[in-house]
């Protein structure tokens, strides 16, 4: 059956992927976005448009009536979010509790919340569960953490059916939509460029970490993959309760591993140097996504690093041949 829904952030990369899947699968979708950070032309075909600030608009697009709300929209830079963390109190939690408040105000009875792996900060379980304790290390976790906190609250006093994921390393593409930021920070579009021709070097964040080569260890997932969850979450939500799940594969791939598919399915050298370590990074992030799998019923089909790095390379060579 169709819904018409909310998409947040719907310009950006997760949100614009997320979009593209709720239009395939029937929906009616407006996204609203502010154009900081997305852009206009990943917003997918099928969907209306809605440019501005979420805080300022949330009200009279939700007294439209909807169905659900997908919030994507955010700051998520970890070290902007340590120089600059007012953009991200207000930016996420300022924001995230005006769309709230809207949603109760109009009777809208569903969310489903991008949360991330950054509400844990360094983990004291691997995998991590759900269960796991939250200690942020960096103010972006912090404000998504704290979004978390206000969604049970309003859930449990409210009857909202929330669900939020808490995402590990996104990466990969879906059709003609990808990662395009303009201040890029993630490793494998970094390292692509330079596959690409646009960069000289990767540069490795340590290598003096405690792993077994040395290099920080990831836990990739493919946006597609990522995105599928979302429309499971929609269909498990349930009123009152705030439900919660890791979104990983369960498989650590350390920087050189990711350095080494990039070259295998690139067929490019890929210099790459060692480098000071990074602030904030903790030497091993993997999710135990059991929760989503058994509650949801999530299996990601797209899970081997080399198709997650090829769709990104396919992505990547598209846009630069325009
Ligand atoms: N890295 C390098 N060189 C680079 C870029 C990254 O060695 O040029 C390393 C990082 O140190 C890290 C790994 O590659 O060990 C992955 O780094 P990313 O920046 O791609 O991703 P993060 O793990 O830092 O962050 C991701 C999301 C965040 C989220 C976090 C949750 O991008 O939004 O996971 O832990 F908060």
């Amino acid at each position: 059956y169709a819904v018409k829904l909310l998409v947040t952030g719907g310009a950006g990369y997760v949100g614009s992927v997320c979009a593209a899947r709720l239009v395939e699968a029937g929906h009616e979708v407006v996204v609203v976005d502010d154009l900081s950070t997305g852009h206009a032309d990943a917003v997918p075909d099928g969907c209306r448009f809605v440019e501005g600030d979420l805080a300022d608009v949330a009200g009279s697009l939700l007294g439209e009536g909807f169905d659900g709300v997908l919030h994507f929209a955010a700051k998520s830079l970890v070290g902007e979010s340590m120089q600059d963390p007012a953009k991200y109190w207000h930016g996420n939690v300022i924001t995230s509790v005006r769309l709230l408040d809207a949603m109760r105000e109009h009777g809208t009875p569903r969310l489903v919340f991008s949360s991330t792996a950054a509400t844990y900060g360094e983990p004291d379980v691997v995998p991590i569960p759900e269960t796991a304790a939250t200690q942020p290390t960096n103010t972006y976790g912090a404000t998504k953490l704290a979004i978390d906190y206000a969604i049970t609250s309003y859930a449990a006093a409210h009857g909202l059916a929330a669900v939020s994921l808490r995402y590990f390393n996104v990466a990969g593409a879906h059709g003609r939509f990808g990662e395009r930021h303009a201040t890029e920070t993630h490793l494998i579009p970094l390292v692509l460029q330079v596959a690409l021709g646009q960069r000289e070097q990767v540069q490795i964040y340590g290598e003096d970490w405690p792993t077994e080569d040395g290099t920080c260890v990831r836990d990739y997932i493919h946006v597609t993959d990522l995105a599928d969850a979302h429309l499971l979450a929609l269909d498990h939500a349930k009123p009152g309760e705030h439900q919660i799940y890791n979104l990983g594969n369960g498989t650590g791939f350390s920087v050189r591993q990711v350095i080494d598919t990039c070259r295998a399915v690139t067929g490019h050298p890929i210099p790459a140097a060692v480098a000071p370590r990074r602030a904030g990074d903790p030497a091993v992030l993997i999710a135990s996504s059991e929760q989503a799998r058994v509650q949801l019923g999530w299996k990601p089909e797209r899970a081997s690093l080399e198709t997650i790095v090829a769709d990104a390379w396919r992505f990547t060579r598209e846009r630069h041949q325009g």
